[in-house]
């Protein structure tokens, strides 16, 4: 039987060789809703404003030197939300893409996504894999988009896809190790992730990077995510810094 490992990369470092600076971090980006009422505007500009706080963050990923930011844009939970608000939040990715793509580019940015944003319907899907490919030659920063994401989804798909290779007697059932199976989740090419933040003062995973948080660094912060600026993230990296990572070692 296979044993939980830590991630074989906990001895190498951050993309500028900084082992305090975490190669992979993950984003629950909540309270746009919050936010939006605290201001007595309508929940589309708490979303609005959240894509501007998208952009910051952004800039001091790259900045500070972080590899991979994954952020949770949409939850495969989020259709049960009104078709006004789902179909304001797909207008919205529209626009960011169109708005941000060159820049994206031009910084040196990898666009992906992992969840199963095809529902969102043919065009908005097509649009995002045109930008998928655009900047599939770029390694400044991977920037993985959750979309239309559960975490218990992705870990039903993979335990499908290795069973399947057990029916076509291509694996033994005790060839499903724990390598295996995150070898055929959707982050697999992917750092192991070192921090997830969440926004909003909830302090709940909500169906995200469930596997991929085991040894994960946990900050909950306070602020709505509008409100999510550079400084916010570096305190975060501050908070992650001074973390003592053990990886179930003494
Ligand atoms: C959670 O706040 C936020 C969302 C479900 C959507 C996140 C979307 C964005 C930040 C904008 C677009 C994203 C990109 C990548 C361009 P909530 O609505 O649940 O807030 P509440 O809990 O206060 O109601």
């Amino acid at each position: 039987m296979s044993e939980a490992v830590a991630p074989e990369t906990t001895e190498t470092v951050a993309g500028g060789g900084d082992p305090a600076v975490p190669r992979h971090v993950a984003i629950i980006m909540d309270g746009n809703g919050r936010w939006a009422k605290k201001k007595g505007l309508p929940r589309v500009a708490g979303h609005r404003e959240g894509a501007e706080a998208v952009r910051r963050t952004l800039k001091a990923a790259v900045e500070a030197g972080v590899e991979c930011l994954t952020l949770y844009a949409f939850s495969s939970e989020n259709w049960r939300r009104s078709e006004e608000e789902v179909t304001d939040l797909k207008g919205l990715m529209r626009f960011y893409l169109e708005r941000e793509l060159e820049e994206l580019a031009r910084e040196g940015v990898r666009l992906r996504f992992i969840g199963e944003p095809s529902a969102f319907g043919p065009d908005l899907w097509e649009r995002l894999q045109l930008a998928a490919a655009r900047t599939a030659g770029n390694d400044t920063l991977t920037l993985n988009v959750a979309l239309n994401y559960g975490s218990q989804q992705e870990l039903a798909r993979a335990a499908q896809i290795l069973a399947q290779e057990v029916a076509e007697g291509l694996i033994t059932p005790d060839e499903i190790t724990v390598e295996r199976l995150g070898g055929v989740l959707q982050t697999a090419e992917l750092p192991p992730l070192d921090l997830l933040i969440r926004t909003s003062g909830e302090v709940r995973l909500s169906n995200f990077l469930l596997w991929q948080a085991a040894y994960a660094e946990l900050v909950f912060l306070d602020l709505l995510w509008p409100d999510f600026d550079a400084q916010a993230f570096k305190g975060a990296l501050g908070t992650f810094a001074k973390r003592q990572r053990r990886f179930g070692g003494r």
